[in-house]
């Protein structure tokens, strides 16, 4: 396992940060899927990356994610560079993803799922406590999702708002979100 010193001090609850990508370059085998992107999310800001379909979109963000290691060029967060090595890496500088499909398990309640989804998961769940406390979250939220429900139940709307509360359940500063009309998935 790489050792890596952390230099970014961890974000503050609530607070937004910025992402720097500097010549990020993604190649599998002898295929480039990312050449050289540069980018500058100042925090507090929305950005939409367009591209065609194989364009390189999922790559870049899964790069910053940690998913992917790139074959070169470095990430930074609020203007320090940092080594990602894991998705649970990027959370704690953070940083979360809205994933586009196949994140929800469909046979476990709305409940469930965000609570596995956590980014820390007791090997015991207080199941009381947990539903009180995803009680309390739903109050504050603008619109209500069924939590007691098998997934496989819910509407494709409600299915997308729940993907929506799992990002904001681990508390990212930064989330990257797929386009909404999730009946056009394309991977
Ligand atoms: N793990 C992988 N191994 C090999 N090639 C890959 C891998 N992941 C992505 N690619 C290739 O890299 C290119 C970019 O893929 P990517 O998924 O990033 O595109 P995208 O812009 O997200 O496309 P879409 O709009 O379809 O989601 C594609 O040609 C894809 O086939
Ligand atoms: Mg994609």
């Amino acid at each position: 396992m790489i050792a890596h010193i952390r230099d970014t001090p961890l974000p503050q609850a609530g607070r937004a940060v910025g992402i720097q990508t500097i010549g990020m370059t993604m190649r599998f085998g002898s295929f480039t899927a990312l050449d050289n992107v540069s980018i500058d999310i100042p925090a507090g800001t929305f950005h939409a990356l367009l591209g065609e379909n194989g364009a390189g979109k999922s790559t870049l963000v899964k790069c910053i994610m940690g998913f992917y290691h790139q074959t070169s060029g470095s990430l930074s967060v609020d203007d320090r560079e940092v080594s990602v090595q894991s998705p649970r890496d990027a959370a704690t500088y953070g940083l979360g993803m809205v994933y586009q499909q196949f994140t929800l398990v469909p046979s476990l309640t709305g409940a469930e799922n965000l609570v596995i989804n956590r980014t820390h998961v007791p090997a015991v769940i207080n199941w009381a406590r947990e539903r009180k406390d995803l009680a309390a979250f739903m109050e504050r939220m603008p619109f209500k999702i069924p939590l007691d429900r098998p997934v496989s139940e819910l509407a494709a709307g409600e299915k997308q708002k729940l993907r929506n509360r799992q990002a904001a359940l681990s508390r990212p500063q930064l989330s990257h979100s797929r386009r909404a009309d999730i009946g056009a998935d394309t991977g």
